[in-house]
């Protein structure tokens, strides 16, 4: 294909990671060009800035970007570079898959869940982040709108009934933050009642953080609200083996973007240990919404088959191998 891809490599364990999943895409034969660009850390290190110019560029220009995690520096000042990315480009679905992968030191079997999070609004959308009175008072902002709302619900429907999956569970606190929770729960009720041949489902956020620890199968697709997605999508990964098995992407009307849902792991960067399945499962993401399903099906399989034997497989899975043994373990099958 003529496909260009945005890479963005990331900081700590983002380049190691995203150079297998670059590896992985070319051997089952993908031929994209890939355009390398600069964020985060290495970013500020090389130009100054978290976001150059350029890179937003290329993100615009090629519509498809992969992207390894990136490290927003803590209280200097910066707003995160994922929060910006996400508003800027409007990406206001974040699809979080995860599945049981036999091998792993996971506490469950047959979990296939998705978490669908609104992508821009909300409390983690980090608007007015204010303090009020140096070190004793801090205010935030949280604002949700019907139509934020309702284009990610629309969206959790459609990727169900794409699926054939059988349930969406919207996830709020509207017990409690009436007014905002309130509104994404009742346009939840709203868009639900046009899908008949879906069932729906409600539950408050914290029975629902309880529910997926004690019976987790009961979940097929969650729909939640920017902030209990972040820490709903981060509890589902521990349910399949954790952060280096877990994928997200970030999906808006004409741009993508997709990723690891962890981050840029400072305690493990520059060891060889870090999982890449993460982002190797976000390539098959990129590959499904690219529309080539036979790759993508053979990159899953092989990764499933690594896992499975325990064929060179990282710490994190139980095994004693690092990132490029794994890799090589995938590409081997490919
Ligand atoms: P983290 O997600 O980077 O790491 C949490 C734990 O999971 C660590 O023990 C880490 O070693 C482990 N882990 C993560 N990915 C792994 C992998 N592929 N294989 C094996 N183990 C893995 O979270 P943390 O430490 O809270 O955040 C570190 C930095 O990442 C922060 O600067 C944060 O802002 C940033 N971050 C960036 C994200 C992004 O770019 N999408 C998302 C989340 C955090
Ligand atoms: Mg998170």
């Amino acid at each position: 294909s003529s496909q260009t891809i945005t890479v963005i490599k990331g900081d700590g364990i983002g380049p190691s990671i995203v150079e297998a999943a670059i590896q992985v895409l070319d051997k089952v034969g993908c031929n994209f060009s890939y355009e390398y660009v600069d964020a985060g850390l290495t970013a500020l290190e090389k130009t100054g800035e978290l976001l150059p110019q350029a890179t937003l560029d290329a993100i615009a220009r090629n519509k498809i970007t992969l992207k390894g995690p990136l490290t927003t520096p803590v209280g200097e000042g910066f707003t995160s570079i994922n929060v910006t990315l996400r508003k800027k480009f409007n990406l206001y679905s974040n699809v979080r898959p995860v599945i049981s992968f036999k091998g792993t030191k996971a506490r469950y079997e047959n979990i296939d869940i998705i978490t669908i999070r609104e992508n821009t609004e909300g409390m983690y959308s980090g608007a007015g982040q204010v303090v009020k009175e140096e070190g004793t008072v801090a205010e935030a902002m949280s604002i949700v709108t019907k139509k934020g709302s309702e284009q990610i619900v629309e969206f959790a429907f459609e990727t169900a009934r794409r699926e054939k999956r059988k349930k969406v569970t919207a996830v709020h606190k509207a017990n409690i933050l009436k007014s905002t929770s309130g509104l994404f729960l009742k346009t939840a009720r709203e868009v639900a009642a046009r899908y008949p041949d879906i069932e729906f489902g409600e539950m408050i956020v914290d029975n629902a953080c309880m529910q997926l620890v004690m019976n987790p199968q009961q979940f097929d697709v969650i729909v939640t609200t920017n902030l209990f997605g972040d820490i709903l999508s981060d509890l589902c990964a521990g349910l399949v083996g954790g952060l280096g098995m877990a994928p997200g992407a970030n999906i808006g009307k004409d741009c993508a973007v997709f990723e690891a849902v962890h981050g840029s792991a400072p305690d493990i960067a520059g060891k060889n240990l870090a999982n890449p399945s993460s982002v190797i499962l976000a390539s098959i993401q990129m590959l499904e919404y690219l529309g080539m399903k036979d790759k993508a099906e053979k990159i899953l399989a092989a990764v499933k088959d690594v896992i499975a034997t325990g064929d060179r497989t990282t710490r994190d899975l139980g095994g004693t191998h690092g990132t490029t043994d794994f890799t090589a373990a995938v590409l081997e099958r490919l």
